[in-house]
């Protein structure tokens, strides 16, 4: 076997201690809607998040805009269905799997795209937990874990984003067409 081939081997090894998957030759509908909703849900937790910055603002004189309210609650049922989504799509990584990256992928980008998917899938679980906590728990202990967690999930999303630019108008592989299509890759 040459270096590169062993070389592949660790990335794969790493990507299965970090995110077990089976092979697939692509994305199926459900992954690739499930992978879309949640980035559509993550974008809605911004203004609604603002709406509970404004609830606390007021006080015992002032009560909180209804509409206030109302925006504070889609921002939990938001975070919560964000985590069911996750719980959904690690399972399907299991049963249907993910496609693997293009044969050409150095290693640096192998190990960059487990980390990074490790880290995104944990962020995606440990915001709803935290947010449920510095809402009905103790909001001096989590709110803050929150707040460092939600500028956490913006920065990896946004290195995340621009390697999916990156394989797409650089490398000019599959890689972003097959979350986005389903194009699939030879297994
Ligand atoms: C992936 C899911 C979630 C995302 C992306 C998210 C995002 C955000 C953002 C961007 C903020 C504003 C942070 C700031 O002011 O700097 C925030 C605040 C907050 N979120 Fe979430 N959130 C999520 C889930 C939840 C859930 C499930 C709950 C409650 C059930 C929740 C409760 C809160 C609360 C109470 C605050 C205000 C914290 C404070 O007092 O500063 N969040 N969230
Ligand atoms: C809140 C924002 C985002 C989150 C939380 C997120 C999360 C994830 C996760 C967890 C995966 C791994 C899926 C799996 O294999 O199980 C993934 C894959 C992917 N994401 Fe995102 N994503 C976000 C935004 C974006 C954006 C804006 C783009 C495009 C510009 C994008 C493009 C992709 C692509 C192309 C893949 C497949 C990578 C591959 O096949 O190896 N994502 N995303």
């Amino acid at each position: 076997m040459d270096e590169r081939s062993v070389s592949i081997r660790k990335a794969s090894r790493l990507t299965r201690t970090l995110l077990v998957a089976r092979p697939a030759a692509g994305y199926s509908v459900v992954q690739r809607l499930l992978h879309w909703g949640v980035v559509l849900l993550c974008l809605t937790q911004i203004p609604t998040s603002w709406a509970i910055a404004r609830t606390h603002m007021t006080h015992a004189f002032m009560q909180p805009a209804p509409f206030d309210l109302f925006l504070h609650r889609v921002h939990a049922w938001g975070g919560w269905l964000i985590l069911a989504f996750a719980v959904v799509r690690i399972g399907l990584r299991y049963l249907h799997g993910v496609p693997p990256l293009p044969a050409a992928s150095s290693q640096i980008t192998r190990w960059g795209t487990a980390v990074s998917h490790a880290l995104l899938y944990g962020l995606l679980f440990a915001l709803p937990i935290t947010g449920t906590g510095a809402m009905y728990v103790n909001s001096a202990a989590f709110a803050p874990i929150h707040r460092v967690l939600t500028w956490s999930l913006l920065a990896v999303a946004v290195v995340h984003a621009v390697a999916a630019l990156w394989h797409h108008l650089i490398r000019r592989d599959e890689v972003l067409r097959r979350m986005i299509t389903g194009v699939r890759t030879a297994k």
